[in-house]
């Protein structure tokens, strides 16, 4: 067989329960409601074992599926996966084209398993490059899962946090010079509606697989208060048990979004106004100066 042939050839999907494996019992209030991960390390794997980088993505697929699955039985609502960058273009023409026709083999063959669970497939990225037959099976899978109510699986592909942020800009930009949108009414929910996914939940829990500890452009600024994990593990040894140990790590964490809460008992004077002036900085900058 080719390495092109072998490449391309159907992995079984995963059993949604794989029987003896539970998840840990976490109170719901405890538990991430949107995991973003970062499948790193396919490349490395592979190479370790002296096989092809695209072997590492090959073997990858099958864990994407177990982590949909262990992220079902948890009780996630909503899972992000980072499958291809817009920085990914930079990678050989090889394994670029190997990862867009693999991510159309995926989505062509995984479709109806996903649909089975009832995952509900979203593409979140932008269009400029991207292959119109990869686009093409992203809006199928879409369309035959768009009725589904379990967890809704983003897959970024294309994808780029300073793009997406750029891409607003400009979207908002356009709807203010044509009269559609008022510039003094922009707030951080304007710029929520004009991203790629405007009904994606914050990030809660951010995991990162192949041991580098960076976000590499990846949902900026929906993972903006998320709690990081990262694992020594490749992606294609991350599987769905993994998964449920960050999730128990999630747990364990305080999030305190900027705010945070005196542990020690004193008394503390009300108010937090500037006691020299009664303008505030949003005061200022709505008189123009
Ligand atoms: C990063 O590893 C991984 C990717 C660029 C692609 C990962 C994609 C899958 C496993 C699943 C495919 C799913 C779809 C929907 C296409 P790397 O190549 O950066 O590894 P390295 O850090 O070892 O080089």
């Amino acid at each position: 067989m080719t390495d092109v042939a072998r490449d391309m050839t159907v992995e079984a999907a995963p059993p949604l329960h794989r029987p003896g494996l539970t998840p840990p019992v976490l109170p719901a209030a405890s538990l991430p409601r949107h995991v973003a991960v970062v499948m790193d390390g396919n490349g490395r794997w592979a190479n370790a074992r002296g096989l092809p980088r695209t072997e590492g993505h090959r073997v990858g697929e099958a864990n994407m599926l177990d982590v949909a699955a262990g992220a079902i039985e948890i009780g996630v609502k909503e899972l992000s996966v980072y499958a291809f960058s817009t920085e990914n273009w930079r990678r050989s023409p090889g394994e670029v084209r190997f990862i867009m026709g693999f991510a159309r083999k995926v989505l062509r063959v995984q479709r109806d398993v996903l649909n089975s669970w009832n995952v509900r497939l979203r593409w979140v990225g932008r269009t400029p490059r991207l292959w119109k037959s990869v686009l093409r099976e992203l809006r199928e899978a879409e369309r035959v899962t768009a009725d589904n109510t379990g967890l809704v699986l983003n897959l970024c592909i294309n994808y780029g946090g300073r793009a997406e942020i750029a891409d607003a800009t400009r979207a908002i930009a356009e709807d203010v010079a044509a009269g559609r949108l008022k510039a003094s009414s922009i707030n951080e929910k304007t710029i929520q509606r004009y991203l790629y996914s405007p009904t994606m939940r914050d990030v809660d829990l951010f995991i990162r697989t192949g041991d580098e500890q960076r976000t590499s452009n990846f949902l900026m600024w929906s993972s903006s208060y998320a709690e990081l994990y990262f694992s020594p593990l490749a992606w294609p040894d991350f599987n769905r048990t993994e998964l449920w140990k960050a999730c128990e790590a999630y747990a364990g964490r305080e999030r305190r979004y900027g705010g945070a809460v005196d542990k020690v008992l004193h008394e503390e004077p009300t108010g937090a106004e500037d006691p020299e002036g009664d303008e505030t900085e949003e005061s200022l900058h709505r008189d123009g100066q």
